[in-house]
Order: structure tokens, then C-alpha cells, then sequence
């Protein structure tokens, strides 16, 4: 999601905001009534808009102004165009004693439908609804609104900064909603800077997500000590359960699933335009998907950031080059390499059925990705997660160095023990001051070398008083 303020000219760059905005984003765009086009030339934006995207959200302030719009429909593939729309007054501002308290607000309903013929695509108008002192009336309004039009969506106009009254409002007309069963999305104006407050304070709901989590791939072919699913002494604890000593046909299917490209994209079109982050993980790994490539790229495209949980050994030379294609822009996209050593030797222990072949293949593609970052000064992000064990805890300074020398942040993530097999990897009683005195020199060794890292405090935790 994109916003674009014409109230705030003086801030906008035309080119900036091109290269900025990815080819299926959505894009929310306010046109105020003032507006000048001497600022800024209003059909070149447009016809810029929608050459990068087709989800272009054209916001008008004032229903007065909506006939100049048409010529902007019939020039340019905009999307959308939303219209103000005042529930609970009449349409000039004063109370409309009427219709207080009395449901649906058929006035702003009238409005709506005699606007209809302002524009060819009368599908295109979409509501911005905005409040006034009747804020009963809201609720009902809405609900009318999705029913008789089949809008995917509406917005509740908004300005400055959340007040206790309008809080309040908001909240009333949302528990309204829900109470109602209400399902559809509706979202603040993307415009204003203080959305998240808005949506936060008043309980907003129906603006949908803001970090989805997917699970493509139950599939892995690692073998991850601490890993429940993949692990070796997990497999075997999975088999001995069984009469046979066999891995059940009910977890073989489990350990095989994997979401179809079908039913991925539905997510994703499903998604609501309030997502600013996917982060693709779970069980397995999401790159065993035979379409994670196509997947991805769509994802991306949509302008979310993407984070990508991995053992990063997949990818080729080639696909890493279409990764960095998808990295131009604001958006980020992020490896978080499950790579947990510094070392092929740790690496090995960590992965028994892995080679020191997979482990300079994970490094190699990393140190490629950067190289391409260094010289295009945009490219992937990564994030090097170190599960600390035994087998490899000795290595923390290193692993601070290993993500020097590739350009990525850290993570040093203690190990999570909730089974018996886990504290067979777990830090030995008699090694944890040796590591408590490794966690402290990693710590220092990260701010010598100006490394991020992921969650320090909880290394911090573990240093403690040394
Ligand atoms: C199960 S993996 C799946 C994604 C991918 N295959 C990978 O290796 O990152 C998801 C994340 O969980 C972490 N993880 C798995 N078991 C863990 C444990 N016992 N303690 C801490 N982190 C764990 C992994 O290191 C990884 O970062």
C-alpha cells in the first residue's frame, strides 16, 4: 500500500514516488479540493500511477468536484474512486434531527446513488464515509452500503490524530458492526500519518492484517537436530512409536503437504491492502515448494515486505538474480538463514545428514546475493539465525564475523527445549559459564563490528552480571 498526499505537495517527487511504488501495489490517492495543478500536473501523475499499477485509489475530498473526475475515468485505468460520504447530519454539515438515532442514514444513501451518474463505472465508486455527531447512525449505514452495492471495501475518512471522542465513536460503531457479523474490510484513510493509532486505539478489526504467516512446504530435506519434524532422534522417536517401527501414512502426509499455487494466490488476492509484511515458514521449507519462485515474485509485487524463513540451500545463481530484481523499491525482502554455525564442521553436527558441500552452497549464495547488493546498492537483506546448542555455542564469535564478511545481521536464538530429546542438545551444566563468557564476547565483538542483532536483549539476559 502507497499513499499520496496532494494536500502535502511540497513533498512530492513524481520520480520518487515511481520508483518506489511496486507493479501491483496498491496506491491511495488524495486529491484535496484546493489543489492547484500548477503544483504538480494531475494527468501525468495519473497516467504514471496506472502504467506501474492497476490498483490506483483515487480519494476525492468534496462531492462538488466529482464531475471533473470523469475525464481522468475515461483517459486512465483508474481502479477506484472514493467519494465523501457524511452519516448521521445532512449532507452540509448540520444535524439532521430525522434520522437521529433512527438506523441507516437514507439520506447518504440517496447521495451515493444520485452520484452514481457522475461516473461511466458506477462499480468504481467506492465510500469514504466520514463522521459527524450522529455517530449511531454509522454502523447501520454501512452495513446497508456493503449490502446494496457489493463494495470490496470501504474507508472511514479521517484527519490529524485520534481524540477520545472519536475513539469512543469508532469503537461503539465497530462493536456494532461485530456484533452484526459484519465481514468487511473496512480501513482509515491511508493518507493520514497516524493510521496505526487510529486502528489500534479504536479496535478497528476490519482493517484486516498487518503480518501474515505462511506455511508453504511442510517439506525439508535438513536434518536439524532441535527440529521437531526433521530432526533424526525426532524421526526415530516418531518410529518407535509406531507397531512396525515405520513412520505412519497419516505423518508421512503430514511431513509431504504443501499448500497448492491455487489456493496461495487466493490468499494473496484475498489479502487485505493493511498487510504490510508476509513472512513465508512453518514446519518445512518454504523453498521445497515447487512454485516458491512465482509465488514470491506475486507477493512481492503487491508492495509488502517479504521475509523468507530458510535454510537457503535451493536457490540457484539464476534465481537469486530474480530475488535481487524484486529487491528495487521500498519494500524489503528479507532471508532469515536458519544457517545455526560458523563452521562446515558445526554445520554438519547441527544437519548429520548434511555435507560440508550444502553448507559452502548456503554461503556461496549469500555471498552472491550481497556481491549484487554491493554493486546495485539495493538487493536481498539477511538475517543469519544461530539456534545456540551444544555443538555449536563456542562458535558465537565467529558467527558474528561469518555475517560481517556477508553483509547480513544476527541472531542468536537460545534453543527452545520442550521435549526430552531437545536437552540432549541443550547447553551442559558444566559449559555454561564458558558460554555465558563466549555470549558476552559475541556481544562485543558485534558492536566492534557494528552488527545488528536480532533480540539482544536476550543475549544481554544471558550475559548478565559477566
Ligand atoms: C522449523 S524452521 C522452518 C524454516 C526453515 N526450514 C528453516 O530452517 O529456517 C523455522 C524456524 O524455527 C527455528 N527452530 C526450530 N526448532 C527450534 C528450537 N527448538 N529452538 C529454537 N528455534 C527453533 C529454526 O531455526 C527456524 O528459524
Amino acid at each position: 500500500m502507497y499513499s499520496i498526499d496532494l494536500n502535502k505537495p511540497g513533498m512530492i517527487k513524481k520520480e520518487e514516488i515511481l520508483g518506489e511504488i511496486q507493479s501491483d501495489e496498491f496506491v491511495y490517492l488524495r486529491i484535496p479540493n484546493s489543489f492547484s495543478t500548477a503544483e504538480i500536473n494531475l494527468n501525468d501523475l495519473i497516467a504514471s500511477i496506472t502504467s506501474r499499477t492497476s490498483r490506483l485509489f483515487v480519494s476525492i475530498e468534496s462531492f462538488e468536484t466529482i464531475s471533473q473526475f470523469k475525464k481522468y475515468e475515461l483517459l486512465y485505468p483508474i481502479s477506484w474512486f472514493g467519494v465523501p460520504v457524511k452519516v448521521g447530519s445532512n449532507q452540509f454539515g448540520g444535524k439532521n434531527n430525522q434520522t437521529l438515532y433512527s438506523g441507516v442514514d437514507s439520506n447518504s444513501l440517496e447521495i451515493f446513488e444520485n452520484l452514481k451518474n457522475k461516473f461511466i463505472k458506477n462499480s468504481k465508486m467506492i465510500p469514504e464515509f466520514q463522521l459527524t455527531e450522529n455517530h449511531y447512525q454509522l454502523g447501520p449505514t454501512i452495513v446497508e452500503f456493503f449490502n446494496r452495492y457489493k463494495i470490496p471495501f470501504a474507508f472511514l475518512n479521517i484527519t490529524k490524530e485520534p481524540t477520545d471522542a472519536s475513539v469512543l465513536a469508532f469503537r461503539e460503531t465497530f462493536e456494532s458492526l461485530r456484533v452484526n457479523g459484519f465481514k468487511g474490510k473496512i480501513y482509515f484513510s491511508f493518507n493520514n500519518n497516524h493510521l496505526e493509532e487510529w486502528n489500534l486505539k479504536t479496535f478497528n478489526t476490519f482493517s484486516g492484517l498487518q503480518t501474515v504467516h505462511i506455511d508453504l512446504s511442510n517439506k525439508c530435506t535438513h536434518s536439524c537436530v532441535f527440529c521437531g519434524v526433521w530432526g533424526p532422534d525426532f524421526i526415530d522417536e516418531m518410529k518407535s512409536k509406531s507397531p512396525n517401527n515405520i513412520i505412519g501414512p497419516e505423518l508421512i502426509d503430514f511431513m509431504n503437504r504443501q499448500m497448492s499455487f491455487v489456493k496461495a494466490i487466493e490468499i494473496l488476492e484475498s489479502l487485505p491492502e493493511t498487510v504490510k509484511t508476509v513472512q513465508f515458514g512453518g514446519v518445512g521449507d518454504p523453498l521445497t515448494h515447487p512454485q516458491w519462485l512465482n509465488i514470491l515474485s506475486r507477493w512481492k509485487s503487491r508492495g509488502f515486505n517479504v521475509e523468507v524463513l530458510t535454510n537457503f540451500e535451493y536457490p540457484s545463481f539464476n534465481e537469486i538474480d530474480i530475488l535481487h530484481e524484486h529487491s528495487r523499491g521500498k519494500k524489503n525482502l528479507d532471508f532469515m538463514v536458519n544457517i545455526s554455525a560458523a563452521s562446515a564442521g558445526s554445520y554438519i553436527k547441527v544437519r548429520p545428514r548434511q555435507t560440508t558441500m550444502i553448507y559452502e552452497k548456503v554461503i556461496a549464495n549469500i555471498r552472491y546475493a550481497n556481491e549484487l547488493k554491493k554493486r546495485d546498492g539495493f538487493g536481498l537483506n539477511f538475517v543469519l539465525i544461530n539456534i545456540i546448542n551444544e555443538f555449536n555455542y563456542f562458535e558465537a564469535v565467529k558467527m558474528i564475523e561469518l555475517a560481517y564478511d556477508l553483509g547480513a545481521s544476527v541472531w542468536l536464538k537460545p534453543l527452545e527445549v520442550h521435549s526430552e530429546i531437545h536437552k540432549n542438545f541443550s547447553i551442559k551444566n558444566e559449559h555454561y559459564d564458558d558460554f555465558q563468557k563466549i555470549m558476552k564476547a559475541a556481544l562485543l565483538r558485534a558492536d566492534q563490528l557494528r552488527i545488528d542483532l536480532v533480540m539482544r536483549s536476550f543475549v544481554e539476559a544471558i550475559v548478565g552480571e559477566v
